[in-house]
C-alpha cells in the first residue's frame, strides 16, 4: 500500500503549550544526541492533537528531535499507526483483515463500514465523524475480529455489535474497549478454565486503566488527560538536566506562537477540541476533585440480610465491589436509586471518573433490583 503525504496541507504546525512541555519532557528522557529516540510519542502527539499527521507536524517534530525531515518522514510513513490524511473527527477504525481476523468474520466489519461510514477505505462518512481503513495484524487475533481506533483495541466483535459501536459513538458515547464479548484476555469464550481467580472481573487492567484515565476517545468531548512526567522529578545518573519539572515548561499560550493557518478550518476545530489541561509533574492525583455538586447516597453500616452479587452489575470486579461495601452500597436497589448528585459522588471515591454513567449502572442495578437479568450478568 502506498502511503504518501496528503496534497491538502495546513500551512503549519505549532504543538499546544501542554504538548509543547510534554513533548520536551519526552526527549529529556534519553541521552544527550539520542533525542531522535522520541519520534514515535512526538508524532503520536502531533496526531492526537491534530487529527491526521500533516507534513508541517513531521517537519515540526523532525526540527525538535535534530532530525533530517527524511528520516522523520520515513517513520511517519512507514507505521500505519500514522494517520497521513484526515480522519473522522470521532473514530477512525482499524479493521484487522489478517487470516485470523479473516476467518471470524472480519469481513463482516468491513461491510459495515462500507454500509455506515464510507464505501472506500479513507474516505470520511457523511457527517464527518468516522472513517476507516482495513490493516494488517494488530496483535490481538485471539480475540479476533478486532478493530483498533487511537489507542483503543475493541475485539470479539461481530457485525450486529460493531454497528452498534458506531451508532453509540455517533451519539457522542465511548463504548468500554476491549472485548465486546465479556472476555476477561483471551480465555476460552466458554470462560477461564485455569487461572480462575480473575473470573468475573468486567475489565483487564489495560482497560480499566483507559477508562479509569479516560484516556479513550477522548476527542468526542474535547476532554484531555493530564499529561505527566515524573520521570522529571528525578535526577539523571549522566548528570544531564532533565528537561525541568513539566508545569514550568507550560507557558501561556503566545498568540504570535498559533499556528499560521488561520484559515484552516480543520487544524482549528481540531486545537479547539484538544483541551489544554494543567500539567503536574506529579502522577495521576489520587482524589479526582469534583467538578459537579455532589450528594451523599444513602449508605448502610451492613448489608440487609443477603448482600447483592454487585459484580453482576457489568464494569464492578471483585475489588469495585470490595469499595462499594466499604462505602456502604450493598444491594442493586441501592445504586438503582442515586440521583445525578449522588452519583458524582461515588465517582469521585471510586476515583474512575465517568464509569457509573459509562457503563449505565444504574439501568443494570434497576434490572438486576427486579429480578431481571442484563445481557453482562446472564454470561456470569
Ligand atoms: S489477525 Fe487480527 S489481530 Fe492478528
Amino acid at each position: 500500500m502506498l502511503r504518501r503525504l496528503h496534497p491538502d496541507q495546513p500551512d503549519s504546525f505549532a504543538f499546544t503549550p501542554a504538548n509543547q512541555a510534554w513533548a520536551e519532557a519526552q526527549i529529556a528522557k534519553y541521552p544527550a544526541g539520542r533525542q531522535a529516540s522520541a519520534i514515535i510519542p512526538l508524532l503520536w502527539r502531533a496526531q492526537e492533537q491534530h487529527g491526521w499527521l500533516t507534513r508541517a507536524a513531521i517537519e515540526h517534530v523532525a526540527a525538535m528531535l535534530d532530525m533530517a525531515y527524511i528520516r522523520a518522514l520515513e517513520v511517519a510513513t512507514f507505521y500505519f499507526m500514522f494517520q497521513l490524511q484526515p480522519v473522522g473527527a470521532v473514530a477512525h477504525f482499524q479493521i484487522c483483515g489478517t487470516t485470523p481476523c479473516m476467518l471470524c468474520g472480519s469481513e463482516e466489519l468491513v461491510k459495515v463500514c462500507r454500509e455506515k461510514i464510507a464505501k472506500q477505505p479513507h474516505k470520511l462518512s457523511a457527517d464527518g465523524k468516522f472513517s476507516w481503513e482495513e490493516v494488517e495484524c494488530l496483535g490481538a487475533c485471539s480475540n479476533a475480529p478486532m478493530a483498533q481506533i487511537g489507542k483503543d483495541y475493541y475485539e470479539d466483535l461481530d457485525a450486529e455489535s460493531f454497528a452498534k459501536l458506531i451508532d453509540e459513538m455517533a451519539k457522542g458515547k465511548v463504548p468500554t474497549p476491549g472485548s465486546q464479548k465479556g472476555r476477561f484476555a483471551s480465555e476460552p469464550l466458554g470462560g477461564a478454565t485455569t487461572l480462575k481467580d480473575y473470573t468475573g472481573q468486567a475489565e483487564n487492567g489495560s482497560v480499566a486503566l483507559a477508562t479509569g484515565l479516560g484516556d479513550t476517545l477522548k476527542r468526542i468531548d474535547g476532554s484531555e488527560v493530564p499529561l505527566v512526567a515524573p520521570w522529571c522529578d528525578h535526577p539523571r545518573a549522566d548528570g544531564m538536566p532533565m528537561g525541568g519539572n513539566v508545569a514550568e515548561l507550560v507557558k501561556p499560550a503566545d498568540p504570535d506562537e498559533a499556528p499560521k493557518a488561520k484559515g484552516d478550518s480543520e487544524t482549528l476545530r481540531r486545537k479547539e477540541q484538544v483541551a489544554v489541561p494543567k500539567a503536574t509533574p506529579k502522577a495521576a492525583p489520587d482524589v479526582v476533585e469534583p467538578t459537579v455538586m455532589e450528594t451523599k447516597p444513602e449508605m448502610l453500616t451492613e448489608a440487609r440480610g443477603t448482600p447483592d452479587d454487585l459484580k453482576k452489575i457489568k464494569g464492578v470486579g471483585p475489588k469495585l465491589e470490595g469499595v462499594l461495601n466499604e462505602l456502604g452500597v450493598w444491594h442493586f436497589w441501592q445504586i438503582a436509586s442515586w440521583t445525578a448528585t449522588e452519583v458524582a459522588w461515588v465517582d469521585t471515591r471510586l476515583k474512575f471518573k465517568g464509569r457509573i454513567e459509562r457503563d449505565g449502572w444504574i439501568e443494570q442495578a434497576k434490572t438486576l433490583a427486579e429480578g431481571g437479568e442484563t445481557e453482562f450478568s446472564s454470561r456470569s
